[in-house]
Formats: structure tokens, sequence, C-alpha cells
């Protein structure tokens, strides 16, 4: 279905647009997301208005976010002859996937689901890159059959199944090895992957050999070079060193087998601890800002940082950024069925859980919430148990309109319904009074959050919107009790005896 059809205009619109600077070219705001009479918007849409039709949990992402960032990534690298491999695992909703698609984008993808996706959404197999550590023989047969740019190999042992297959499908596989530079990306332990201690890559030491080995066998075309370090990387330096430790053996390579590029990898952090304030330029000219947003990086510093080590390489430079496109692009939104007070603590209990935002309980990462309706309370009404895919609940039709003008800021825990004490969005956060019946968006959840939801406790998975401009789109249905058991085989089917 083209964008432009999918989407709806939404009904009640200001084309005032807050957030002026939108249009400008490479510093304009990083997120479409702000107030507008104390109301939450993406880009021109009311979000109350969204969550009123769709209920929630919700994810709500900005088309306009998402391609603004592909945009100045992209013209900041227009000195190098590159290509941006959207990272499909950290939101891979078709609609995105189509959207950066479109943009030109290609596309490092980690599974054969991932590859078919990127398929379904009109993407080009020729601009793909297919990673991970262990694909399947399943996997790679897809893989060269849909002509993919490259596989970006982690072990020697999987060089050798795809000349194998490659022989056997009398095609030729392009491969990269994934190298492992040894560079502490200072990071979450569990996003770092340039370590010697990680499962991936291949130690630059070993490297050479591994090439050698690959440039003999039959089937394989040597095409490139491919790192990654880690993810939410905020700082410039770890990619700059790592580019410094893998540059000789590019070097050599280009000279001795003539590969096409190299590719640096993903990683670039987002701003999660002023998520909402970072939408605007002014936070990033600011020279005040405070020790939290100290650790955000911006394109231009990690453009700056690469450039002048890569421009004499003459090679093409691949990039495979995820959160830096949809991080800040998308909210998860979230209504607060019950207060809660235990002894010196207060609760929030709200109706999205780790089922379907996991990084709090996974990674004690922080996402800033924000009110959508700045100062009011906005009633929720329960609807009849989830049997169809209408949402479970919806926003009163009737908001109680009493403007609290004096809300105090409180400390509060904003826990899930999940029975796991790890079912938490924030601990001891200090936010301006909750109350039951609020509408909550939960900022920077535009990556790794839909992806990594589950059905955990037997919750539907929630729905997607995507917002461009004053239209939005469902792309995604909240799902029904049906659908937690669809693929599950009969109960009343006996079971087969041996054979
Ligand atoms: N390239 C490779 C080989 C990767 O493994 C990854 C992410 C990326 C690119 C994209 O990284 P990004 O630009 O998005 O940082 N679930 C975790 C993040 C896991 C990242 C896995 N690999 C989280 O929620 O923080």
């Amino acid at each position: 279905m083209a964008q432009k059809k999918m989407f709806r205009r939404a009904a009640e619109t200001d084309t005032r647009d807050a957030c002026a600077t939108r249009r400008s070219p490479l510093d304009s705001c990083v997120h479409f997301f702000h107030y507008r009479n104390g109301k939450l918007h993406c880009e021109d849409v009311d979000l109350a208005r969204v969550a009123q039709e769709f209920g929630t949990p919700l994810y709500v992402y900005s088309a306009s976010t998402i391609l603004d960032h592909y945009r100045r990534l992209d013209a900041a690298l227009a000195p190098l002859d590159h290509l941006i491999c959207y990272a499909a695992k950290a939101n891979s909703n078709r609609a995105i996937l189509k959207l950066l698609a479109d943009a030109g984008a290609g596309f490092d993808i980690v599974s054969g689901g991932e590859l078919f996706r990127v398929l379904k959404a009109g993407g080009d197999p020729a601009k793909c890159t297919f990673a991970g550590v262990g694909k399947s023989p399943e996997e790679m047969e897809y893989a060269l059959d849909q002509r993919v740019y490259s596989f970006n190999v982690e072990s020697e042992a999987e060089l050798g199944y795809i000349g194998k297959i490659a022989t056997a499908k009398k095609l030729r596989a392009p491969i990269a090895l994934r190298v492992n530079p040894d560079v502490d990306p200072h990071t979450h332990e569990y996003t770092s992957t340039g370590l010697q201690e990680n499962k991936f890559g291949i130690a630059l030491e070993h490297a050479a050999a591994i090439y050698e080995r690959a440039a003999n066998m039959p089937n394989i075309d040597i095409v490139g070079v491919q790192m990654h370090i880690g993810s939410q990387i905020t700082e410039a330096k770890p990619f700059a060193d790592a580019i410094k430790k893998v540059v000789p053996l590019v070097r050599e390579l280009k000279l001795k087998v003539g590969i096409k590029f190299f590719s640096i990898g993903g990683g670039l952090g987002i701003v999660y601890e002023s998520s909402f304030a970072s939408g605007a330029k002014e936070w990033w000219d600011s020279s005040t800002i405070t020790s939290a947003s100290k650790s955000a990086l911006s394109i231009q510093q990690y453009v700056d940082a690469i450039l002048p080590l890569l421009r004499d390489l003459k090679l093409r430079v691949l990039l495979e950024p995820g959160r830096l496109l949809v991080g800040n692009a998308g909210v998860l939104l979230t209504g607060v069925r019950y207060i809660k007070q235990t002894g010196q603590k207060k609760f929030a209990i709200v109706d999205a859980g780790m089922n379907d935002l996991i990084r709090p309980a996974l990674y004690h990462s922080y996402h800033e919430i924000i009110p959508v309706e700045e100062g009011r309370v906005v009633a929720l009404r329960r609807l009849p148990p989830c049997r169809t895919a209408r949402r479970p609940y919806q926003l009163s039709k009737s908001t109680r309109k009493s403007k609290n003008t004096n809300k105090t800021m409180e400390k509060i825990d904003i826990v899930g319904p999940v029975c796991e004490s790890g079912d938490f969005f924030a601990i001891d956060r200090e936010m301006p009074e909750v109350r039951e019946g609020d509408l909550l968006a939960i900022m920077s959840a535009g990556a790794y959050g839909f992806v990594m939801a589950s059905n955990y406790n037997s919750r539907p998975l929630p729905a997607e919107v995507l917002v461009s401009g004053d239209k939005f789109s469902l792309i995604r249905e909240r799902q029904t009790y049906q659908d937690l058991v669809r693929g599950e085989v009969s109960v009343d089917r006996p079971l087969r005896g041996r054979c």
C-alpha cells in the first residue's frame, strides 16, 4: 500500500507548527514530540486522540523523525561513498522498513525472517547485509537465492558452511568477515560486542589467515570487512579507535583482493534521560546542558570523528544504525490503572508491562516518562475483555477537565501488571503527581521496544501506529485472545504413539 494512502488525517489538527525548526536541513530538532496547548503531540497529531482510537498500551512512531535522522546522517556522510544499512532488528514493522527503503536505505538483517520482512516492505536485497553468529543452512540458502549484498561471517565454521551451500547451489557467496577489534565501547555489558570476551566476530589477529582461506574457496567472493563494537555508545572515541585498529587490514585487502566496502557497524547512542527536551534544537545548542545530557553524541560529532579516518580509503563505507534512526521516534503510550500506596512507597500500576517494553527490566534502562496531557487527568473507561482486536481500555469521551495547575512533584514507581518484581518502567522517579486514569508516554521506545515484546503472562501484543504530519495509521493491530492460541495444537487431539 502506498505510504500516502496509508495515513488518515487527524480530525482536530492545528497546522501551526509548534516545532518550527522541522524543515531546516541538517540540524533540525531531533524528534517531533511536543506539547501544544498542554497536549502531547506526535508531529501534528494529538496523542490522546490516537490512544482513544486504538487503546493502550500503544506504540506510536513519528515518520518525520525517522526520515529526518536518516537524511541528516546521509547528508553528513556525503563526502564518502556510503550506504546506510538500517539495522532492522531495532524496529522491523514493515511500514518502518518501507519508509527507509523508499528513502534509499539498505538493511542490516540477522535472520531469514528479517530478510523476508525487508523484501515484503519493498527493500532491495542487493542492499542487504546478512549478519549474525548462528545463521542456519536454510537462512544461508534463502539469502543466497535472494542475492544479498554480503554475508557478514562470524566464524571459520560458518565460512565453511556458506562455501559448501554456495557450491551446491552453483552460486557465488559474497562475504565480509566480522572482525573484533577488542575496543571497549563503554556501554552496558549486554550491548557490548567488540571485546575479545564477547561471542561476536573474529579476532583481528586471526582475520588475515581466514581471509586467505576464503580466497581459496571456489564459490566465495571476498567483498568487504565488517565490524560492530556495541550499542548505545555515547562517545565518538571508541568508534574512532576501532576504525583505526581495523584500517590496516582493510587497506591490505583492498590491495590484495580488491574488496568493495568497509562496514563500520552501528551503535550510535541516543538521549534517554532528557529525551523530551532533546527534541528541541536549542537543547543541543545550549552550553548549559546538565550532566545527564552530556552523554549525548550528535550525528555531526560522530561523523567528524570517523570521516578523516575513512576518507582516503577510497572504499564504500557501510553503516548499520538501528537505534539512532528509530529510538527517539517512538513512544509507548500507557494508561494508569491503579495508584497503590504501600508503606513508604507509592506505585502507579500501568497497563503496559515488561512484556511490551523489556528494556528497563533487562538492562535497567532509563526511559523518560511524561504525561500526555500536561496537568490534566484523563479518565479511562473499561471495555469488555479483549476478545476482538479492540483495545482493552479506551479513553472516556468525557475527560475530566480539571486543570491541575499546582501539581506537586513526588517519588513514584511506575510498574506494570506482570507477575514479576522486575516489571517496572521507573523506580523512585521524581514526577508531577500521577493519578489513576492518567495517560503516560514512555519516551525513546522506538528502538528495541515492540520487537522485543512477548506474550508473557498471556498478554496480547500491543498495537502500533505511524504518524506523518497530521495523519496517522494503524500499522499493527492489537492482538486478540484468539491470537494467543493460534498455532497451538488442539487440546482435544489425541497424543500420537511412538513410531
Ligand atoms: N550491527 C550489528 C552487527 C548489531 O549487532 C547491531 C545491534 C546493530 C548493527 C545496530 O545497533 P544500534 O545502532 O541499534 O545500536 N536490545 C538492546 C540492543 C541490542 C543491539 C544488538 N545489536 C537494547 O535494547 O539496548
